[in-house]
């Protein structure tokens, strides 16, 4: 198929190519997608010649940047040692993998491979359910998990997300997850102010523990910053208080550090900015910079420990995949760190993602519908409202305009979508962990350029 033309391309793109997340309807009545085909650090470039500086990282995974070629190396060597195994028998890069990883989260040192962040939070679910039936508490089966936080696509993950509209279509699903209020300070469920709120948003899961009764109760996940939910970045002794209360009530702490881990924040793994310590954490997108999709569950030595026992115990884990702990893809995984720990690359998102949101809050100071520019590391998100006082959100019809006036300037920008109705009003920045200042000037103005030029249009 090397020859095919570019319009035969856009034609079979709009005829045969099911998107995510995007009505289909337009591409055939408007402009067809950007068919990129190439990329280069923060850049991207599409088949019609175009170069974007693609502030989201894909989505919101490639840390190291596009082409890195010992990456792309380190794949195509594995793919000829030995292209697949399933991890029934076990295979070298598997193993090198998960002690990488156990290293670098010593609580949590015993890995369980999958392919998505979707499922890494699936088995993380199947795991704790099972274990507390192991421990003889038939009945702890709940997941309980937040307002607005995301945790994937399949019915299990969507169960434990908080977003009505991304949930609405696929009702009824998984039974036995609830959900608390968010750590959103800006529009606090409570209507409070930190410190004087108490932490009402963590006292929350204590509130609904009780209600439910904490025998019924297996799991909290927490995402460290709520991400696709609109970057909510909780205060600091948020996650903290919700270890504390899951110790009291005897219930594991899940850690969904999909979008957060691998540097994204400042540190190797978010919720080490908070000094916790999780029974459970997932891993996925930033695990192989999505070069390869690989995800990763990490328990602690307890829970793994009470699936240990004789052969015919049943105290095995039933769950399987058959691509879990790809050769290829921990190979990749292991370069991807690799180039993580090098350059530095937590330390640079910090440096980097101080300098840019400064530069955005100085930059759109006189915007009127900016109301916060928040984030940690390279992850910022951009709270716009009809006006500051009355905090309306503003429609999803403008967001859709400044992501299109950005992208006309050569710049892909990322925004909460498909949350709550009505409440899709957030702008979110997470370029690859390598972007340099000159490049973060020319987004600053692009982001800024986009805004005026929406609200100059906007009725
Ligand atoms: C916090 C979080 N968890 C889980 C997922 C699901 O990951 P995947 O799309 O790889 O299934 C995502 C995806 O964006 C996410 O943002």
């Amino acid at each position: 198929m090397e020859g095919v033309s570019d319009q035969t391309l856009a034609e079979w793109d709009r005829a045969f190519l099911w998107h995510p997340l995007t009505q289909q309807q337009s591409l055939r009545d408007r402009e067809p997608l950007p068919i990129i085909v190439g990329g280069e650090g923060c850049y991207v470039f599409t088949k019609d010649g175009r170069r974007l500086l693609d502030a989201v990282s894909g989505l919101w995974c490639v840390n190291v940047g596009y082409g890195r070629s010992e990456l792309a190396e380190a794949g195509a060597r594995q793919l000829r040692e030995l292209a697949y195994y399933p991890l029934t028998m076990s295979h070298p890069r598997a193993i090198e993998l998960a002690a990488k990883l156990a290293a670098f989260l010593p609580d949590t040192p015993h890995i369980y491979f999958s392919n998505s962040g979707s499922e890494a939070n699936e088995v993380a679910f199947k795991v704790v359910r099972q274990y507390w039936k192991q421990r003889g508490r038939p009945n702890k089966v709940k997941i309980l998990s937040r307002a607005r936080s995301y945790h994937g696509s399949t019915l299990g993950a969507l169960a434990a997300t908080g977003q009505p509209e991304r949930r609405r279509d696929y009702e009824p699903l998984a039974p036995g997850f609830l959900q608390v209020a968010a750590p959103y300070c800006y529009r606090c469920p409570f209507s409070l102010a930190y410190p004087a709120c108490g932490l009402a948003c963590a006292e929350d899961f204590r509130r609904r523990i009780e209600i439910e009764g904490p025998e019924t109760v297996a799991a909290v996940i927490v995402e460290p910053v709520t991400a696709g939910g609109g970057v909510l970045v909780p205060p600091p002794d948020y996650l903290p208080r919700i270890q504390a209360i899951c110790q009291e009530y005897d219930v594991k702490l899940i850690v969904d550090e999909v979008v957060t881990g691998f540097g994204r924040l400042g540190r190797m793994f978010g919720h080490q900015l908070y000094g916790v310590r999780p029974d459970i954490v997932t891993l996925a997108k930033g695990l192989a910079s999505g070069y390869m999709p690989i995800a990763a569950t990490a328990f602690s030595d307890e829970i793994f420990e009470a699936f240990l026992g004789a052969p015919d115990s049943g105290r095995h884990l039933r769950h399987v995949n058959t691509f879990g702990g790809h050769p290829v893809a921990a190979a990749v995984a292991l370069a991807n760190i690799g180039v993580i720990e090098r350059e530095d690359l937590c330390g640079r998102s910090r440096e980097q993602g101080r300098k840019l949101g400064a530069w955005l809050r100085e930059s759109l100071a006189d915007v009127p519908q900016v109301a916060e520019v928040r984030g940690e590391g390279l992850f910022i998100g951009i709270e716009l409202v009809e006006d500051r006082g009355q905090k309306f959100p503003l429609k999803d019809r403008l967001m859709r305009t400044i992501y299109r006036h950005a992208l006309t300037r050569g710049v892909i920008v990322g925004r909460s979508a498909d949350v709550e109705a009505g409440r899709n009003n957030i702008l979110i920045l997470a370029p690859p962990l390598v972007i340099a200042d000159a490049e973060m000037e020319a987004l600053v103005d692009v982001v800024r350029e986009s805004l005026v030029a929406t609200f100059r249009e906007a009725p």
